[in-house]
């Protein structure tokens, strides 16, 4: 591609008040950002009118932080994503979603259907959660290794991925379970089609 053909792509990696932990207590900012649904469609519309190809949230099953410094919680973000499908028409819409602690159907279902609600906006930042407090709040001691954690994430992926590079749609059900042993039979799963891509 010639240079004159090169795009810059953006992504607006959105946090509450701020990514500063401070900036809550700015005059000019809403201490209360994190559960106040205009906030969050006043940053997406500018994020879409500024041409920015999509936003992100980060996200965590547990709170992250003492609370001394921010305010800590947050909407959680397939719920916000879906809110905030509806009030833009361009923007990609992407949700950080946990493969250890979401059953790999429940989570390729709810996935599926931002994507239709939003007419084929969402997206996955697949992560693992790997920390001590996510654990605790599955009532499971001791974390997953790292390569379990990998493994299931495939078997999450798979049912919500149409890659020619991954063998899905399936789910393998019982290597994707707490204690399971692992199992290669395919249930034959199926999800409703991915929405219109825009
Ligand atoms: C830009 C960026 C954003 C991330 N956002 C999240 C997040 O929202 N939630 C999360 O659990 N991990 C997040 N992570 C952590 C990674 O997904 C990953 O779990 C971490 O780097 C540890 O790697 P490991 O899973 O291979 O141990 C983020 C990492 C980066 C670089």
């Amino acid at each position: 591609m010639t240079a004159a053909g090169r795009e810059l792509h953006l992504n607006a990696f959105l946090m509450e008040a701020g990514h500063h932990e401070a900036a809550w207590r700015l005059p000019e900012s809403n201490p209360r950002a994190d559960f106040d649904l205009a906030h969050w469609i006043q940053l997406a519309q500018l994020a879409e009118d500024a041409k920015f190809d999509s936003l992100f949230l980060a996200d965590g099953p547990a709170l992250t932080g003492s609370g001394e410094f921010r305010p800590p919680g947050q909407l959680e973000p397939l719920t916000l994503l879906t809110a905030l499908s509806q009030h833009t028409s361009r923007i990609g819409l992407i949700a950080t979603v946990s493969s250890t602690y979401n059953e790999p159907y429940n989570l390729a279902r709810r996935l599926a259907s931002v994507d239709h609600v939003s007419g084929g906006r969402a997206g996955w930042n697949i992560v693992t959660s790997a920390t001590p407090e996510e654990a605790a709040n599955f009532g499971i001691d001791d974390r997953l290794d790292h390569s379990s954690r990998y493994a299931r994430a495939l078997g999450s992926v798979r049912p919500t991925s149409t890659s020619p590079n991954l063998p899905g749609p399936h789910v393998d059900h019982r290597s994707a379970r707490w204690g399971a042993e692992h199992s290669t039979a395919e249930s034959g799963f199926r999800l409703v089609p991915a929405g219109p891509r825009r």
